[in-house]
């Protein structure tokens, strides 16, 4: 590794995930190994922009390997949206001797990273932490597996009451307007009817799958709604036009919200938050900059940063078969 690099700043952006603690613990100590010093950057861009950092040794990221959340905190921020902001960034940056970052986030985190690598040819590197899993250049985004697991357990309990109520709910979950967890949470789950943005299925589809249902003996059903869903209705409202169009059902809802984002990682998550953080700080160290980690094939892989905020991550069509026919 040959690089003028002596001081690395890490910070975590966006809507925080499980693991993204995981993530900061690798990157300080891949720093430490590696006799780089090692700046914790609190509130993401807007701590960047006010100078809220703190020097990480490894010892400060001890026994967070399992923790939820982030200890550097994390906030969506205005002030980097102006030039201004960026600059004061750029200029604490530099007075506090950081040589390059380390940007824990999602797509809105790394378009700002572009953004401020074009205005000041700051090198940076993203790891990708959204429990959403949209991001194009990775099988795999930070806490995704462990917002899948919660889900799952989740809608467990909900089946528990709707089979002893013979109801049929209807389950939001996150995922902004991609249906990953959905999809995959839903077929987990064993749900009826899964409703994603990328496959809009129509309310009468909806509808004659419920009657259909019902007329194979099913008591009690759950239909699991991606947030970002297309149908025209939301959960409420989709609990309004069944009970109108399906009376012999009753309908209840449970939005999941943001226990999504909570929880201890995964081990899954955990292993993958390792491997990125490592792989974050020595592509910096080897001279690398606007690429984001990803892991592809099971490989750790680099993702020009351009594309990872342009591509779109795809639903697996394949998983959407399987869900219509396991769920007759
Ligand atoms: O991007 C992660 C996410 O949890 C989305 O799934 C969700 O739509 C959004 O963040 C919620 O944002 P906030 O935390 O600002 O309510």
């Amino acid at each position: 590794m040959s690089s003028s690099i002596q001081k690395i700043g890490v910070m975590t952006s966006g809507g925080d995930s499980p693991g993204m603690n995981a993530a900061v613990r690798a990157v300080v100590r891949s720093c430490a190994f590696h006799n780089i010093i090692c700046a914790g950057i609190y509130r993401g861009y807007q701590g960047m922009i006010e100078g809220d950092y703190e020097i990480m040794g490894p010892r400060s990221v001890n026994n967070i390997i399992n923790k939820g959340g982030t200890i550097l905190m994390s906030a969506r921020s205005k002030d980097f949206r102006t030039e201004e902001g960026r600059k004061r960034a750029y200029e604490n940056l530099r007075k506090e001797n950081i040589d390059a970052l380390v940007l824990i986030g999602g797509d809105g985190t790394f378009t700002g990273g572009l953004i401020f690598n074009q205005e000041f040819g700051f090198p940076l590197i993203g790891i990708p932490g959204t429990i959403d899993n949209d991001i194009y250049g990775t099988n795999y985004t930070l806490g995704y597996d462990t917002a899948l697991n919660t889900v799952v357990e989740a809608i467990d309990k909900i089946r528990d009451t709707a089979s002893s109520h013979s109801r049929l709910f209807f389950v939001e979950v996150m995922g902004r307007d991609a249906g990953h967890i959905a999809l995959n949470a839903g077929v987990g789950a064993g749900a009826e009817e899964i409703l994603i943005p990328e496959e809009d299925l129509g309310l009468e589809r909806l509808v004659e799958s419920l009657e259909r249902s019902r007329r194979n003996g099913k008591t009690s059903s759950i239909v699991v709604v991606a947030e970002g869903d297309k149908i025209g209705k939301n959960v409420f409202e989709l609990k309004d036009y069944v009970e109108e169009h399906l009376p012999f059902y009753d309908v209840r809802v449970s939005v999941l919200g943001h226990i999504q984002r909570g929880g201890t990682p995964s081990c899954f998550d955990r292993v993958l938050a390792s491997r990125m953080g490592v792989k974050a700080v020595e592509s910096l160290l080897e001279g690398k900059t606007n690429y984001m980690v990803g892991i592809r094939d099971a490989k750790m892989s680099l993702t020009p940063l351009e594309e990872a905020v342009k591509g779109r991550s795809k639903i697996n069509h394949e998983l959407l078969r399987v869900s219509n026919i396991v769920s007759i």
